[in-house]
């Protein structure tokens, strides 16, 4: 069974779907004595096989996998349909720049996670992390029966509770200063405002599991009074962008290059909180997102992947936490080099 102990360095690399996450970022992470992981949150089970065995080749030692619970469709409001058709009005001038007619555009919502489950119960991997949600406790055991280590992100004390009753083996804990999404259990979820040397004691008062805490790492500093808190390992992901090994989009690298260093937590590209870099998008359309998930992410996503396609980096999902200046273009190795100093 998968122990933090037995890691060279206690890190963990984020799991950070939509491209940073590669198999060989999460090899780079690994070999250098981390745990890399694999991010199958947009994922089919083919495509999540593809990736574990090109990491497999790229390294002997362990990584895991990280999945999206699915939301609960009774947590979008009622008036979930009047609010995504008044969100597509207001982005169809920018979709026409872009030749998309946002108002008339299909939205197909696949759902993978039960797929992907099954793969992994019969391709057991050493970790499974959970976001969005906590599965079923009798999910959770299925997978500690072949093996696997089940962890879930968990951003406040009271989904601490939940995640503990479920019978996970550690937590991760997400403080507000990450990049990405929150992993909030429910869509309308605010976000939690403790500082992450806060939160972390306030979930050791729930549980003695272990735990790995991330969210605005950006220094050695940073490390070390993270781990001083008592956890098992720090969860990075921001200093990870720029690396050689991620397959962070070129808009992606230059919005993180772009010499803007504000951030906030933003529900204008997919309905949910993720703390993005504060460019045109954000700027423009963040006080008129509503909270409907996952549509708004099928709503936006051409519209982003356009942009993308571009290089316009001002209406890219540009996802980042607060120490995103000190990310910079370099091997893996040496980003964590730093950061451990080694
Ligand atoms: C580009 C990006 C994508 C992310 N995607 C995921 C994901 O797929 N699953 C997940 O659990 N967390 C995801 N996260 C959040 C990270 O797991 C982690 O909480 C965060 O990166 C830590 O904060 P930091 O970015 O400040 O280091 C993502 C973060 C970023 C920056």
């Amino acid at each position: 069974m998968f122990d933090f102990a037995d890691l060279e360095i206690p890190l963990v690399g984020a799991p950070m779907a939509g491209g940073p996450s590669t198999p060989q970022l999460a090899a780079a992470v690994s070999n250098a004595g981390g745990l890399g992981m694999l991010a199958a949150g947009y994922l089919n089970a083919d495509q999540l096989s593809g990736q574990v065995q090109q990491t497999r080749e790229l390294t002997d030692q362990p990584f895991g996998v990280n999945l999206f619970c699915p939301a609960d469709p009774n947590d979008n409001p009622a008036n979930a349909e009047v609010l995504l058709q008044d969100y597509r009005q207001t982005l169809a001038p920018l979709g026409r720049e872009y030749g998309l007619n946002l108002l008339s555009e299909e939205l197909i919502l696949p759902d993978y996670f039960h797929s992907l489950l099954d793969w992994l119960l019969t391709n057991p991997m050493p970790v499974v992390t959970f976001t969005f949600g906590c599965p079923s406790a009798e999910q959770i055991e299925r997978l500690q029966m072949v093996s696997t280590y089940v962890g879930v992100t968990v951003t406040n004390p009271q989904d601490a509770i939940l995640v503990t009753q479920a019978s996970v083996d550690f937590l991760c804990i997400q403080g507000p200063d990450a990049g990405g999404h929150q992993s909030t259990f429910r869509v309308q979820d605010e976000v939690n405002q403790l500082p992450l040397s806060q939160l972390v004691p306030a979930v050791q008062a729930i549980t003695d599991l272990p735990l790995v805490a991330g969210g605005g790492i950006g220094n050695s500093e940073d490390v070390q009074s993270i781990l001083a808190l008592g956890v098992e390992a720090v969860q990075v992901g921001t200093l990870l962008l720029l690396s050689d090994e991620a397959g962070t989009s070129q808009a992606h690298r230059d919005a993180l290059q772009s010499g803007i260093t504000e951030t906030r937590l933003t529900r204008a590209f997919t309905g949910r909180p993720a703390r993005a870099i504060v460019n045109d998008f954000v700027a423009e359309y963040n006080a008129l997102a509503p909270a409907v998930y996952p549509h708004m992410h099928y709503l936006t996503a051409p519209l982003r992947a356009k942009a993308k396609d571009v290089g316009a980096w001002q209406y890219i999902n540009a996802w980042a936490g607060t120490g995103l200046s000190q990310s910079q273009n370099k091997p893996t190795i040496e980003v964590i080099s730093d950061i451990f100093d080694r």
